[in-house]
């Protein structure tokens, strides 16, 4: 199993649960365009999405995910993949897949 921890632009997203976070990438925050402004900071708004998949499908929703968020400026975003060594669902006891 693959976390996929995504962050990226607030206005690439329409709903879905997300986290609202603010961060900076190596231009720390400093002339990032946010919303068609250019914001002078050092923290900017982002979101967070995390989700945990099965290995056959991370590629798929990588590709998806920064397909989908990609303007060309910087500031994009970045995801970030972890191995997970465990999930369970707490109902029922599943384990591993069937418990995503
Ligand atoms: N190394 C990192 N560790 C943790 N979070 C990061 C890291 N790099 C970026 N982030 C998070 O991702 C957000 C988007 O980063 P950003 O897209 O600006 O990265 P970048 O490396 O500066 O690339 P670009 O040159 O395309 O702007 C940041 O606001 C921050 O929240
Ligand atoms: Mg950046």
């Amino acid at each position: 199993m693959k976390k996929i921890e995504a962050v990226i632009q607030p206005f690439k997203l329409d709903g879905m649960t997300i986290t609202e976070v603010r961060g900076h990438g190596r231009q720390k925050g400093h002339k990032e365009i946010y919303r068609g402004r250019e914001y002078n900071v050092d923290l900017l708004p982002k979101v967070k999405i995390e989700l945990v998949v099965g290995d056959g499908q991370a590629e798929e929703v990588i590709k998806t995910l920064t397909a989908a968020a990609r303007t060309g400026k910087i500031g994009d975003g970045k995801v970030f993949v972890y191995d997970v060594a465990e999930a369970i669902r707490i109902r029922n006891d599943d384990r591993g897949d069937a418990a995503l």
